[in-house]
């Protein structure tokens, strides 16, 4: 059941999720993600960057334009989404030699130790896992000394909110987000982990990792109902105002890059991106 869930969710996710940043919300995001990994992807030559859960290939693509003579390495899952990927590297232009994996993060015997010079996973792969303390030795495992790993999760404290705000959530349910850490959005989604900063620093200290900090992403925006349209027909009235005012967007990202940044505000993040060093 859960595999099916897994399966059906990611194939109809790897037909849309390339064309979501037409909504303003998801735009912005993005450019929040990308601020974040070019500041710690800092050798831009010459250099391997594996993508755990890099799905469709998105952020392939997106670094792609910023990397001279490298490599990036996708591993993920999902068939469906890895098609995705395929088919935009058959196209060809990349300028870097790009690789598609079909492993679970947690186990990714495809991989030598020392590999990696940064591990790069956007948009939550890991609140996916079984088991997330064992995504975040691997990547210990697979990066080099002095290589640089930067990990997302879906924010615990940001799905409290989002489940009492916004779905007036059972006490039940509450009780036992609080309790498990764990979620269930709706019925096509899978189950996913919810965590804090804490719970990540805490797991990046254990794998190993040194120099550990994180990053709230949309500290001080939230998506709204519309923007989780997945056929992203539907656009909220945020997203609209995003798109449509250069300024109103730009405002709004040089602050979200500020808060996101203030060490006692990253707990307010949708997602939690956690940056560590070998
Ligand atoms: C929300 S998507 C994000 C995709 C991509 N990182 C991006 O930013 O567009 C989450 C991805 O994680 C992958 N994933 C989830 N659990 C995984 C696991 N255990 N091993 C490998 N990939 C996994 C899914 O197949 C999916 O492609």
């Amino acid at each position: 059941m859960k595999k099916e869930k897994f399966d059906s969710f990611f194939k109809i996710h790897s037909e849309n999720v390339d064309n979501a940043n037409g909504q303003g919300f998801w735009k912005l995001s993005d450019e929040i993600v990308k601020n974040y990994l070019l500041e710690i992807i800092k050798n831009r030559n010459n250099v391997t960057i594996v993508d755990f859960g890099g799905g469709t290939g998105r952020w392939a693509k997106i670094l792609d334009g910023y990397l001279t003579n490298s490599h990036i390495i996708i591993i993920d899952l999902s068939k469906d989404m890895l098609g995705v990927a395929a088919a935009k590297k058959e196209t060809g232009d990349y300028k870097n030699q790009i690789s598609l994996i079909n492993a679970d993060i947690a186990n990714v015997q495809e991989l030598d130790d020392g590999i990696a010079d940064y591990i790069i996973s956007t948009y939550n792969p890991l609140s996916f896992v079984d088991n997330p303390q064992d995504v975040i030795n691997e990547a210990y495992r697979i990066v080099k000394q002095n290589g640089k790993v930067a990990i997302t999760t879906q924010a615990y404290y940001n799905a409290l909110y989002s489940k009492i705000f916004n779905y007036q959530a059972e006490p039940q349910e509450l009780l036992r987000i609080q309790k498990d850490k764990k979620l269930v959005w709706n019925d096509f989604v899978p189950e996913t982990w919810q965590l804090s900063q804490e719970d990540m620093e805490n797991m990046f200290g254990l794998a190993g990792f040194k120099n550990i900090e994180s990053r709230g992403i949309a500290c001080v925006t939230q998506p709204q109902d519309e923007d989780w349209d997945q056929t992203n027909v539907k656009i909220g009235k945020l997203s609209k105002k995003l798109n449509s005012d250069q300024e109103f967007f730009d405002t709004v990202l040089q602050l979200e890059l500020a808060v996101g940044k203030d060490q006692q505000a990253v707990n307010r993040g949708m997602n939690i991106m956690t940056i560590g060093e070998k």
